[in-house]
Formats: C-alpha cells, sequence, structure tokens
C-alpha cells in the first residue's frame, strides 16, 4: 500500500526584511520580520508526499529531478515533524499506521515549483513550508500553522511565514531552543485584497551569493545591521502593523521601501560589501521613486530580495495597469535594459 498527501504554498515576500541569524543551527532571526504571502496562482509549490512499506529510504524529486536529502536542514524538518506523528488509519484502503511505525517507515517527496527554480526567486520559502505542512497532513500531526512554522523556519528562515496567507510576522523570539521563535498571521488575505503584485525579472541567473552566507557574512561584519537589528526594525515592525491594520498605503509603501533599502545597505556595509541588485534594480528604484512623488500620495511600493528582481506592490488594479504600462515603455523585456520578464498572476510577460 502506498498512503499520499498534497500540499500546495505560496512563497512570500519580506516588507519587513529578515537578514541575520543568532543561530544557524536552529535559524533564530536578530530581528522580527513581516511578509505578505502572494495568491497561490503567482510563484507556489505544489508537494506530494507517499509513505510504504516499500519505500527502502527517503528520498525526495525537485521539478522530477531526484535531490539529495542528507543536508541538515531537511534532515532536522524530517525529525521534528517524525517526533510529533500519530496513528493513521484509513479503513477503506485497511491501513494503520501506529506512531512507533513512523520511525522505520520511508518517505517518498515530490515537490513542484510553478516558476523557474533558476529565476532567481525565492524557492526555498514555500518549498520547505510546503514539505512541512504535506508531512503534517499525512502523519495526522495536532499542531497549529504557528507550531508548524518553527519546524518550517529549520528548513528556511523565511519558510515560517508561508504558512499562512494575508500578512504574516515572524516573531524572533528570545528562547535558546528556538521554541517562542514562530510565525503568526497579522490579518489573512481578504483583509487588503486589492493589493496588486508585479515581479520584475531583471535577471534570471542564479544570485552569487546565497542568503544564507551573504547575512553570516553581514552579521559577522556589519556595524549597520546591528544597529538595524536594535533600533530600527522594532519601531518599523509596530508602523508596519500599524499601516497594515488601517490599509495606510501610504506609510506601507514608505515603510516596505525603506526597509528594502537598508537591508541593500547593510549588504554594502558587509565585507567585503555584497551586490543584489544591478543597474536595472537601481533604475526601477528611480523610476517608481520619480512616480510616487509626482501623484498625489504613492502607488507602489518596491522591494528587493537578496538579488536583482524588483518586486513591485501596486495599491491597486488601476495603479497596477499604469505601472505596467510604464514598465513595458521604460524597460521593456529581453532588451538591452538586461530585463527579462513580468511576472503578473501566473502570467509571464
Ligand atoms: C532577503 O530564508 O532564504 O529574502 O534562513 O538561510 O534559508 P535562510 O535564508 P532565507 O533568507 C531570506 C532573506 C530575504 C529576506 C526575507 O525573506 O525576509
Amino acid at each position: 500500500w502506498v498512503l499520499m498527501k498534497t500540499a500546495q504554498t505560496p512563497t512570500n515576500i519580506a516588507v519587513i526584511k529578515y537578514w541575520g541569524k543568532r543561530d544557524e543551527t536552529l535559524i533564530l532571526p536578530v530581528n522580527d520580520s513581516i511578509s505578505v504571502t502572494l495568491d497561490p496562482a503567482h510563484l507556489c509549490t505544489t508537494t506530494t508526499v507517499a509513505v510504504s512499506p516499500a519505500f527502502q529510504q527517503d528520498r525526495m524529486w525537485l521539478n522530477g529531478k531526484e535531490m539529495s536529502l542528507s543536508g541538515g536542514r531537511y534532515q532536522n524538518c524530517l525529525r521534528e515533524i517524525r517526533k510529533r506523528a500519530r496513528e493513521v488509519e484509513d479503513k477503506e484502503k485497511g491501513i494503520k499506521i501506529e506512531k512507533k511505525d513512523w520511525e522505520k517507515l520511508h518517505l517518498h517527496i515530490a515537490s513542484y515549483n510553478n516558476f523557474p527554480t533558476a529565476a532567481g526567486l525565492a524557492s526555498s520559502a514555500a518549498g520547505f513550508a510546503c514539505l512541512v505542512f504535506a508531512l503534517a497532513k499525512l502523519m495526522n500531526v495536532e499542531e497549529d500553522e504557528s507550531q508548524l512554522s518553527a519546524i518550517a523556519r529549520q528548513g528556511s528562515g523565511s519558510a515560517c511565514r508561508s504558512l499562512f496567507g494575508g500578512f504574516v510576522k515572524w516573531i524572533m523570539g528570545k528562547e535558546e531552543d528556538g521554541s517562542d521563535s514562530l510565525a503568526v498571521q497579522l490579518v489573512d488575505e481578504k483583509h487588503w485584497d486589492d493589493l496588486f503584485i508585479i515581479i520584475a525579472v531583471v535577471s534570471s541567473r542564479q544570485k552569487e551569493t546565497s542568503s544564507t552566507s551573504g547575512m553570516r557574512e553581514s552579521v559577522e561584519t556589519s556595524l549597520l545591521l546591528q544597529h538595524r537589528a536594535k533600533e530600527v526594525v522594532p519601531k518599523r515592525t509596530l508602523k508596519m502593523e500599524e499601516a497594515i491594520k488601517n490599509r495606510d498605503f501610504a506609510s506601507f509603501a514608505k515603510i516596505t521601501c525603506a526597509d528594502s533599502n537598508q537591508f541593500h545597505a547593510v549588504c554594502l556595509d558587509t565585507s567585503p560589501p555584497i551586490f543584489y541588485m544591478n543597474d536595472t534594480s537601481h533604475r526601477i528604484i528611480s523610476h517608481v521613486e520619480k512616480w510616487n512623488r509626482s501623484e498625489e500620495s504613492p502607488q507602489v511600493a518596491y522591494t528587493f530580495d537578496a538579488g536583482p528582481n524588483a518586486v513591485l506592490i501596486a495599491q491597486n488594479r488601476k495603479a497596477a495597469a499604469q505601472l505596467l504600462q510604464r514598465l513595458l515603455f521604460s524597460f521593456p523585456p529581453k532588451s538591452d535594459t538586461d530585463l527579462d520578464s513580468y511576472i503578473i498572476g501566473d502570467k509571464t510577460i
């Protein structure tokens, strides 16, 4: 017999960035962060997990290609979920798995991204969140989404925020064992549903410095990171929560852009400096800043993760349509501006 479960999880985009760990193994951050979870039609991962007495070992396939599960991060997630596995019974199929059986049974995991993994767009967030959620369903795990987020966190920090829709806060926590470092939902996806996201894929090349090693170097060398974590982010998260609660786009955009810019300033303050944005990224920032200043109030917020791609959050559909028109004119895809494509929902142009 084979027992299977499938889950689908969208990726999330941080509007207050996580950058820097205080514990590398448990993946505990130096500051709180806040993100917006994308619509599942955007960038998402679908994962099917299966268990069978016929399986000889744990195996995993990503986009159809087998990959190693030997990394510590996968092992940590699998171990934590297995610890919480409970009895499962499927009367129709005549299957009964007792709690103690889970230790001996092996898993097969097949995961697909609905976007190119090589596009330099965060895939680990959706990937680990989906894996943990699918396994929790398969193993009849009782823990709620926040408790599961603390397991997904051990796969990739940003993954803990993908267990919820809407706006999500990853509370850094204080405990040494990481038990209070988990995600909570601030508001659900219906609270502010006219926001519209366009992703400008500036370069589909894989990033040169991974988030993991980049943030390690920043923690070791950047004084600005210390200042940011202690002085800036605590105040900023409060303001951001307020802006989200009130659907105050002007404040939301101001804080989102400022936080992205400070994160990249921390990267520049790292020794040796890390450059995630390129010339095209900078030109997109200038373009949006100029447009926002020419209007009565900001129309679009921009944010950049550990790569040159711009995530643009428009106030509504109308602002998004105007933005796209402007972008297509000033930064046509596949041109000498180095712009590859735009992702709007499940469409790429
Ligand atoms: C810039 O979650 O990819 O996207 O915890 O080492 O796996 P690890 O790092 P990761 O870092 C994400 C960094 C970021 C900001 C964010 O998503 O908050």
